[in-house]
């Protein structure tokens, strides 16, 4: 919600100009941070267990406070894609991530071995990539094994214009390493940031990471989250595209800079703890980053429903009456939300007794509760501060919230003067879920949305009470002005560090709207270091307390995150603008997310901030509706902007919803896929075609899974849209007689008219779909169809899919007997032969449920001749029950002329009547091209 105002812009102009001093020149000024180290020795630990080494400063400098003099390296293959590399102080412990917030391998404080010299190191015949390193200056290489390719390189470095970049540098509070990299390279991730040039990391924009609340509109600015993780994708030589991920596991604020051939990261403390991850396709570079810093969270079913949210629903019979709305336009609807409206004064965990009085509420909750919908409310970290809220005395008894000098740190955000709970403290997490189990007595959620967690505070420094004035001031209509009395902090070197990032996009101070950087957490640790994990520790513990709540399945929607958040919730790009940049830049953030393990992501549809039109919002929930999560969302400034509000966006609704609870089962099993291997729902689509290298920068389009792609209109007054295609068939979803055939790498100008998203799906792939209808829990009860895209009239052909059915929201999301059932659906095409079948693992839980596929759709084929004489084997034996099996042709094929054109329109074959069990082996076979 906040921007920076002018009251600090005196400060913030100083500190910008400081920085733009240091930051941007390293060219000339590196040589004075540093001279780096040498290795003074190096050994081989016994079985496998790595390399550990110790480092001496060469000469000292004071930029930045004093140098670390002796460094301890520590390099381990963790497994044959894995490879880390430590470096810390060698004589005191440092910060780092904590090892129970994101469980890893720990580093060990010393070890004997055998005296390492080799300059290289491979760990072993099972691993895929090598250490290398220098000794004087030290610095350090890693290498793929398969291809030879360097990967990083943090050797000091030069070419013909100067320096690219000077040797390693540690000290307390600045640390500062670089890699050469091949201009060829192309860089994706580090967040969160919007992106005004897409998906592709440009040289020169800036990447600070530090979570924020700076809203979603500001560009190239550390926003709500921290990833320090980029992956790089290479064409090497006339190889085929490789792809790995480097991750800095580091939670201090950075700087890092990518020049297009070097990247530098510049770190206000912690330790350099490298994973490198060998890759090499885009896939397999996120199930290893994954592996590492956990899976991300399995969502319950009705989680890929349509969910409406609004700021401002000042009672219940508004949230009671966009329900109607919602039902009398046909338009699915699966959550509907509260942001803080139903609470008393902004205050977690209360109901407003006026404007949600209980027993309605309750009456509500169990009617659209029948109904298979669900609810979600707001909660925000800061507790209001006040001896007469029981939350905030179990609080205060329990001890736990941040302190600054002792007390616990005042800060000011909806409710006023709040403080605000330490989540790294153990007490915290008993107190919160009990708080959570409480108000879910009061009031039964089914999942809880975390908000303003970077923390947000709507002041800055040392703030008390005021004395003049009541603070939140009454019917103040700007509550996000500070109303504490509060002066900046300088004195310490963690508020006011010697190296400064580049905060807020302005240069501004750490503690900028946030939490002292000098106020300490549990045990002593600094705000300054656990900045950035608040809102990842804040996940965790809702989880846990979601979990425990009725053992379901949680669903937790967070704002901040940090590296491993995904594992416990899902993500919105928090505020952004009804404009269509903010559509665009949508895109970009949500497949960075996918890359970060966070893969259930989207971005307030429609826009949060005044005011969509009605066009943008037409063409937002096209694509909103094949966002992961799409919700419609606005803040109460907004004209009201629920879907059914304007002719035109509910036709849109009702044909891109429609479609997508059609596809439900497929994004299911995308959510399995992610659960159990990191893959993104929403992905770039150098993921699917990582050869084809027009789609490196591609961030107008993006995938579903391996082969739906999304190709949304971003443009106001268009009704076509310039889509670019890999080589092969595509069809659209909408009417899949109709296919692109691209002939080149060009762009291909398709129909869009006002009501109509191009989707279209890839040949050689299977999909499951069901009927749809207006929330998931009926959908999920209807017929499957499975689809079966081939090439365009190939002789021969193959194609593949799947599809994962469990229960939709026990905790564990697992293939286990009796739990679930996972469908791996096959077909193939031989001179006019069609096959297409099934093999099927753990088919008990499916065919319990009684999932039936109703229809077999066939897509590509030449002639719409077809042999009555079908051959249906179940489980093996040749299946009696085909009366009502018929083919239906569309037959279009006989009557176009395929050759030359990009677009046509061609034979469908529906093979419907089916009454196949889902959790039985199948398969299928006729004869095509007989009349
Ligand atoms: C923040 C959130 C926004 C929410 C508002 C009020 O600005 O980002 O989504 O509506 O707070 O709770």
């Amino acid at each position: 919600m906040l921007l920076p105002t002018s009251s600090s812009t005196a400060v913030v102009v100083v500190f910008w100009f400081a920085s733009v001093l240091i930051c941007c020149f390293p060219r000339v000024l590196h040589a004075r941070v540093g001279y780096g180290y040498s290795l003074s020795s190096l050994k081989e630990l016994p079985d496998g267990g790595g390399l550990l080494g110790y480092l001496q400063i060469k000469t000292s400098t004071t930029t930045y406070g004093s140098d670390v003099p002796n460094l301890k390296l520590f390099v381990k293959h963790e497994s044959g894609d894995r490879l880390r590399i430590h470096i810390t102080d060698a004589d005191k412990e440092r910060w780092e991530v904590p090892y129970d917030l994101l469980p890893r391998e720990k580093v060990p404080g010393a070890g004997t071995g055998r005296e390492q010299n080799h300059h290289e190191y491979t760990g072993g015949s099972g691993t895929r990539l090598v250490f290398g390193y220098t000794n004087d200056p030290f610095g350090f290489s890693v290498r793929r094994k398969s291809d030879g390719e360097v990967l990083f390189n943090s050797s000091s470095s030069s070419s013909s214009s100067g320096d690219l970049f000077g040797p390693m540098v540690f000290k307390d509070q600045y640390l500062e390493i670089s890699t050469t990299l091949p201009a060829s390279a192309a860089l994706y991730g580090l967040g969160e940031n919007t992106q005004p040039g897409g998906i592709r990391i440009r040289p020169n924009d800036p990447y600070t990471l530090y979570t924020n609340d700076v809203s979603a509109i500001k560009l190239n600015t550390d926003l709500y989250g921290s990833h320090p993780f980029y992956m790089d994708v290479r064409k090497i030589g006339g190889e085929g595209a490789s792809a790995h991920g480097v991750l800095l596991l580091n939670s201090n604020g950075m700087d890092v800079f990518y020049r297009g051939d070097s990247l530098t990261y510049k770190i206000i403390g912690g330790v350099f703890d490298f994973y490198f991850f060998a890759g090499t396709t885009p896939l397999e570079v996120v199930d290893q980053y994954t592996t590492l810093i956990g899976r991300p969270a399995a969502m319950p079913y009705w989680a890929f429903g349509f969910h409406q949210c609004r700021w401002g629903y000042k009672n219940l019979s508004v949230v009671e009456a966009v329900v109607e709305g919602y039902r009398q336009a046909k338009i699915p609807l699966d959550v509907i939300w509260n942001d803080d409206d139903h609470m008393i004064a902004h205050r977690d965990f209360t109901l407003n007794p006026v404007n949600y009085p209980r027993p309605k509420l309750l009456e509500f909750l169990t009617k659209i509760h029948a109904l298979g919908m669900k609810y979600i409310v707001i909660n925000d970290p800061g507790i209001a501060v006040d001896p007469n809220y029981d939350v905030y005395r179990r609080a205060m008894e329990q001890d736990i919230f941040i302190k600054h000098d002792g007390k616990p740190y005042l800060a000011q955000v909806w409710p006023g003067p709040v403080y605000f709970p330490d989540f790294l403290n153990p007490r915290s997490a008993s107190w919160w879920i009990d708080e959570i189990e409480r108000f879910h007595r009061l009031v039964p959620i089914d999942g809880l949305w975390i908000d303003m967690n970077e923390a947000s505070n709507f002041c800055t420094g040392d703030c008390k009470l005021p004395t003049t004035h009541s603070c939140p001031i009454p019917g103040n209509e700007k509550p996000w002005i500070c109303c504490l009395d509060c002066k900046n902090i300088t004195n310490t070197r963690w508020d006011d560090p010697p190296y400064k990032i580049n905060v807020s996009g302005i240069g501004a101070p750490l503690g900028y709207k946030t939490i002292a950087t000098s106020a300490e957490h549990y045990n002593g640790i600094l705000e300054y270091n656990a900045h950035s994990i608040y809102g990842l520790s804040e996940a965790v513990v809702t989880h846990r307390a979601l979990q425990g709540l009725k053992g379901k399945r949680p669903f937790v929607l967070t704002r901040s995150t940090f590296v491993g958040s995904g594992k416990y919730a899902a993500h919105w790009t928090g505020d952004n603008q009804g404009d269509w940049k903010n559509l665009r830049y949508s895109i970009s953030t949500m497949l960075n997310y996918g890359m970060f393990g966070m893969p259930m992501v989207g971005s307030d549809i429609c826009g949060f901030y005044p005011q969509p039109t009605e066009e943008l919002c037409n063409r937002w929930i096209q694509l909103g509706a094949f966002y992961p999560f799409s919700r419609d969302h606005a803040n109460f400034h907004s004209p009201r902007q629920e879907l059914y509000v304007w002719n035109t966006v509910a036709e849109s609704a009702r044909n891109a919803l429609g479609l997508r609870y059609k596809l439900l089962p497929y994004l299911y099993t995308l959510n399995y896929d992610a659960h159990v291997s990191g893959a993104p729902l929403a992905r770039p689509v150098f993921f699917s075609f990582p050869n084809f290298t027009k789609g490196y920068e591609l961030t107008t389009q993006f995938l579903l899974g391996e082969s739906i792609m999304v190709s949304p209109v971003l443009k106001k007054q268009s009704t076509v849209v310039k889509v670019l295609f890999p080589p092969g068939s595509w069809y659209n979803m909408f009417d899949m007689t109709k296919v692109v055939l691209p002939k080149d790498d060009r762009y291909i100008t398709l129909d869009a008219p006002w009501n109509e998203i191009n989707v279209h799906l890839y040949q050689n792939t299977i999909i499951p779909m069901q009927e749809g209808g207006l929330r998931s829990k009926d959908a999920r009860k209807t017929p499957f169809t499975i689809v079966v895209a081939f090439p365009l009239k190939a002789e021969t052909a193959e194609a593949v899919g799947k599809v994962f059915v469990d229960d939709d929201e026990s905790t564990e999301m697992e293939l286990a007997d009796g739990k679930s059932t996972l469908v791996v659906f096959r077909a193939s095409l031989d001179g006019g032969k069609v096959r297409v079948w099934s093999d099927v693992k753990m088919g008990a839980f499916a065919r319990e449920k009684g999932f039936i596929i109703g229809t077999v759709r066939v897509l590509g084929l030449e002639s719409t001749g077809i042999s009555n004489a079908v051959e249906i084997k179940i489980d093996g034996e040749v299946s009696k029950d085909i009366e009502n099996v018929r083919f239906v042709s569309s037959g279009l094929a006989e009557t176009t002329k395929l050759e030359g054109d990009t677009k046509k329109r061609v034979t469908v074959v529906d093979v419907t009547g089916l009454g196949l069990p889902l959790g039985k082996k199948f398969s299928m076979t006729w004869q095509m091209g007989v009349q």
